[in-house]
């Protein structure tokens, strides 16, 4: 099995074998590079970076990836370039292939990285959409891995608003056998796009996937609880919805509703004292600075396959 050219923008177009690939992979960079062994996999090759919105894990983490392989990224933003004066998704994505080897990109519209795939002759990666952050979920396993020792019937509860992560928490954690519970008020559940797919992959890898509205409930039994912001990036903030999701913020008590050795996740940035109390984010029970590291050998993982 090889995921070489792959594009890498939605979780449910790969199977269990090919993500347990990219996970296995993962491993094993980490190790060498905390070994100092060398891994130079992508010597010569460059990755274009698309941000069409602000970033710190993602830039760094893949600008710092590519280096450590070997390789090198470019930073290209909307003002520095041709697309912010007009230049097509489709006229850019055929001129970056012509010099490098794969093209990350950030994007408001989740079409307009699956455009970007369309005309681009190199792999083209997700670095997140307004509905999709599948990198930030291969991260998220890994680390979840490193805690848990296993996916596999683990019980990952995302409680907060529905969005790109939480989209591709549905996907990724289900198709490696996780059960994933999304805790969120009326109003900010799952759309029916991502429930309808997510509930087809549930079926097919034998899992438990659910939605409640109540944060205590969502919690019960979980390994893993799970956040994120209430306003994603482009969404417009409103006192309704800050109320709405208040109830949702991981707390002390909401801690205690779950497992004993919960560990509590978040894809950062934080809003701290919104969705998560500083004290559980400094807290024992918190991995959020394990999975922020995580991003840079999750994504090694998947540029060396797909380069
Ligand atoms: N988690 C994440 O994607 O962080 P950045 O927005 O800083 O890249
Ligand atoms: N849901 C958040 C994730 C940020 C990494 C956003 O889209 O802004």
């Amino acid at each position: 099995m090889t995921l070489k050219g792959r594009n890498f923008i939605d979780l449910s177009e790969f199977d269990r074998l090919e993500l347990r690939k990219i996970l296995d992979t993962a491993h094993d960079l980490k190790r060498k590079q905390k070994m100092g062994e060398p891994h130079s996999l992508l010597k010569g090759k460059s990755l274009a970076m698309i941000f069409m919105k602000s970033s710190t894990r993602t830039r760094v983490s893949f600008e710092v990836g590519m280096t450590q392989l070997g390789g090198h990224a470019l930073y290209l933003s909307p003002s520095g370039t041709q697309l912010g004066r007009g230049e097509t998704i489709g006229d850019t994505a055929q001129v970056l292939s012509r010099y490098c080897d794969a093209i990350m990109a950030r994007v408001y519209a989740h079409s307009e990285v699956a455009d970007l795939a369309k005309y681009a002759d190199v792999p083209v990666v997700n670095g997140l959409s307004d509905f999709l952050h599948p990198c930030q979920i291969m991260a998220d396993m890994l680390t979840i891995e490193e805690h848990k020792g296993i996916l596999e019937g683990t019980k990952i509860a995302y409680v907060g608003d529905s969005n790109n992560v939480s989209n591709s928490i549905m996907q990724g954690c289900t198709i490696m056998g996780m059960d994933v519970t999304i805790g969120s008020p009326e109003g900010y559940t799952p759309d029916s796009k991502i429930m309808k797919r997510a509930d087809i992959l549930s079926k097919k890898f034998d899992t438990t996937l659910e939605v409640v509205n109540d944060p205590k409930q969502a919690v019960k039994d979980a390994d893993i609880i799970y956040t994120d912001t209430f306003f994603s990036m482009g969404q417009e903030e409103s006192k309704e919805k800050e109320k709405a999701l208040m109830p949702f913020q991981v707390n002390r008590d909401l801690v205690k509703a779950a497992k004993k050795d919960v560990s509590v996740m978040h894809c950062l940035p934080a809003h701290r004292d919104e969705e998560l109390t500083s004290e559980v984010m400094d807290g024992p029970h918190s991995i959020v600075f394990d999975q922020a590291e995580n991003r840079l050998h999750a994504q090694k993982a998947i540029l060396a396959l797909l380069i």
